[in-house]
């Protein structure tokens, strides 16, 4: 099967490729190909003649986006537009990187696939209009929705305390914001099991179980050996953003566990994935 990925050297994209023999894989990313010209990703589509695409590239700048709104809709919606148009050229499946951003979290129970997205961002409208757009242009379609990435190379929360964390500054870190942290490395293996399954339709993938954000990156520091190191709590409120980032952000992967697709605790992901950012022999006490 021979896949192409957008934004293949983005956190997720750079996971994916390793899931299919690097023969099968191509895709693009910037400078050398914008999404949001029609042509040139008309052309690299069609260059490689891929039976999948797989669409993660986007502006996931989530403040960004709230500060340059058009730019986000022409990145994530128009850009969107652009390689579904193109999968269609080519006749090849279609796979649309999308978010918990979708929903505003206003609702207390996690968000199943059936509950009604209304975002209260940008950046979250900018990614819905890319779930109709990519809908309704490509049949054999699926919108993954995931939430809270980790993984190498990507500007992630858990990059950031870890930063934080070497700095002389006490961290603050909000309780009042809630989510699926997820690994690239494990939503790649549920992509491919989806990819290779055939099915159609909204997909929630995210690691098994929630987290604030003071939760996770108490998480990540105790996993770093860094018990001491201690973290205030604070309140979304407290903080002056661009964006309004949902408070409860958890999806609930029923559609995927019904084709037997599970992804582990984010506890042992987040633990694996620190473990490999560490020097061999230097394992957290
Ligand atoms: N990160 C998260 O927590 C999260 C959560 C839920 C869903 N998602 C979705 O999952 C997907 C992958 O996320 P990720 O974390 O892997 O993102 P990422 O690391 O930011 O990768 C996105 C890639 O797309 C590229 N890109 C940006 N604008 C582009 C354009 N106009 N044309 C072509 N490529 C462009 C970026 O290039 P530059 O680096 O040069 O800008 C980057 O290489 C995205 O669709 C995102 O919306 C992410």
């Amino acid at each position: 099967m021979r896949i192409f990925i957008t934004g293949i050297r983005g956190q997720l994209g750079t996971a994916l490729t390793k899931r299919w023999p690097a023969a099968q894989v191509s895709g693009c990313d910037l400078p050398e190909c914008d999404i949001s010209q029609l042509q040139p990703t008309l052309d690299a589509v069609a260059d490689a003649r891929p039976q999948v695409v797989i669409h993660c590239a986007a502006w996931t700048d989530v403040d960004g986006c709230a500060r340059d709104p058009i730019r986000a809709y022409q990145v994530n919606a128009i850009g969107t537009q652009h390689v579904a148009l193109a999968a269609r050229a080519v006749g090849a499946r279609l796979l649309l990187l999308s978010s918990n951003e979708v929903f505003d979290g206003t609702q207390a129970a996690p968000y199943g696939e059936q509950d009604a997205p209304c975002p209260a961002n940008p950046y979250g409208w900018s990614k819905l209009a890319a779930e109709w757009t990519a809908q309704q242009i490509v049949d054999d379609c699926c919108v993954v929705r995931s939430s809270w990435l980790f993984g190498h190379g990507g500007r992630n929360f858990v990059h950031r305390i870890l930063e934080l964390a070497r700095g002389a500054a006490p961290l603050r870190v909000v309780t009042d914001e809630t989510g699926a942290p997820t690994a690239v490395e494990d939503l790649a293996d549920a992509i491919f099991s989806l990819a290779e399954s055939g099915q159609r339709g909204i997909f929630h993938l995210v690691n098994a179980g929630f987290a604030s954000r003071y939760e996770l990156a108490r998480a990540v520091l105790d996993l770093c050996g860094q018990r001491a190191t201690m973290i205030e709590p604070a309140l979304l409120a407290s903080y002056v953003r661009a964006s309004t980032p949902p408070r409860n952000g958890c999806l609930r992967n029923s559609a995927a566990a019904a084709i037997g697709i599970q992804l582990r605790p984010w506890q042992e992901a987040l633990q694996d994935f620190v473990g490999s950012l560490q020097p061999a022999g230097s394992a957290a006490r």
